[in-house]
């Protein structure tokens, strides 16, 4: 089975500065990768993960490598960290980690809806049990609001060009997949759009994905619970991956009370060799907050 390549890992190894014995929390457990690779330095794991699908296949891996005795599974949202970690016994721990948004098996195979070069029902929900789907949301938002939330959650300087093509769209039938929205936000742009580097739908499906999972509000309820329960010392990572994330990261190492102080002034990012590798991590950035 091909399992997600966890991004950044020597450095989250690092500077989790795992020990046997001591408490992690790995808030994004998605395929195990970094999980995995603390439960072998002998570190305690609870792994919070908000998609079932994701925690069985992490759960199987685990088991199947003999290292679910210091794993502790739990499905949920990690908006809700703190009431999810004290349940499991996790109410101190030593590091937490978020590496934010979705797993390759969630983009490639997961049937989630998240891949502008597959043709699949447009849902994005990573959580199964959330109301409203993408389709939802283009099928019945009033067109501000869709450009609003494009141009919001991703800078898209079409914005306001492909909320009026969608609304116009919808009228003569219902968008429901995502190689129609795909197709419909390449026939609104030059083949020169953005000098052929990214796709033109790019910037619309990472928009509406966060809004459909409510990313930044769930980071922003995140953050400020994770950071209350480390020990002193202890440190918590955020990777993320679009700049909405890491400025959100960024300003709570500023603000944050109880009081954490960002450990490197920059935020680390993948070596060219991982870039080469691994091309998802091209856009990861690594900040490392530490208790007082
Ligand atoms: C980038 S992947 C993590 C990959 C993992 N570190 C690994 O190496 O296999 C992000 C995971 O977080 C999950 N996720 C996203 N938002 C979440 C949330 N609010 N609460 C809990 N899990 C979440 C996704 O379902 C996905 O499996």
């Amino acid at each position: 089975m091909d399992y997600h390549e966890p991004v950044l890992l020597n450095e989250v190894l690092e500077n989790l500065k795992i020990e046997q014995g001591k408490k992690y929390i790995d808030c994004t457990l998605g395929d195990g990768g970094h999980t995995i690779e603390i439960l072998k330095k002998g570190g305690i794991v609870l792994g919070i993960e908000v998609s079932e699908e994701a925690l069985a296949r992490a759960k199987k891996r685990i088991i199947e490598l003999k290292l679910s005795d210091n794993f502790v599974g739990a499905l949920g949202n990690f908006k809700n960290i703190k009431e999810i970690a004290e349940q499991n016994g996790f109410s101190k721990v030593d590091g937490i980690l978020f590496d934010l948004g979705y797993s390759s098996y969630e983009l490639d195979d997961g049937g989630f809806g998240l891949s502008f070069l597959k043709d699949e029902p447009l849902d994005m929900r990573l959580d199964k049990t959330l109301g409203v789907t993408a389709a939802d949301l283009l099928n019945m938002l009033p067109e501000d609001q869709i450009a609003r939330i494009i141009s919001g959650y991703s800078d898209e300087k079409m914005a306001r060009k492909f909320a009026r093509a969608i609304v116009s769209s919808r009228s003569l039938k219902k968008i429901q997949t995502t190689k129609e929205l795909a197709d419909l936000l390449r026939s609104e742009t030059s083949p020169g759009y953005e000098h052929g580097r990214i796709h033109p739908a790019t910037r619309t499906f990472q928009a509406l994905r966060i809004a459909v999972n409510d990313e930044v509000a769930n980071l922003e309820k995140a953050l400020p619970q994770a950071a209350r329960l480390l020990l002193p010392g202890g440190r918590m990572l955020v990777i993320s991956f679009q700049s909405l994330e890491d400025t959100i990261a960024k300003q709570f190492g500023r603000s944050a009370r109880p009081k954490v102080l960002e450990v490197t002034k920059k935020p680390l990012i993948p070596t060219d060799e991982e870039i080469r590798e691994n091309s998802r991590s091209r856009s990861a950035k690594l900040r490392i907050f530490e208790c007082a």
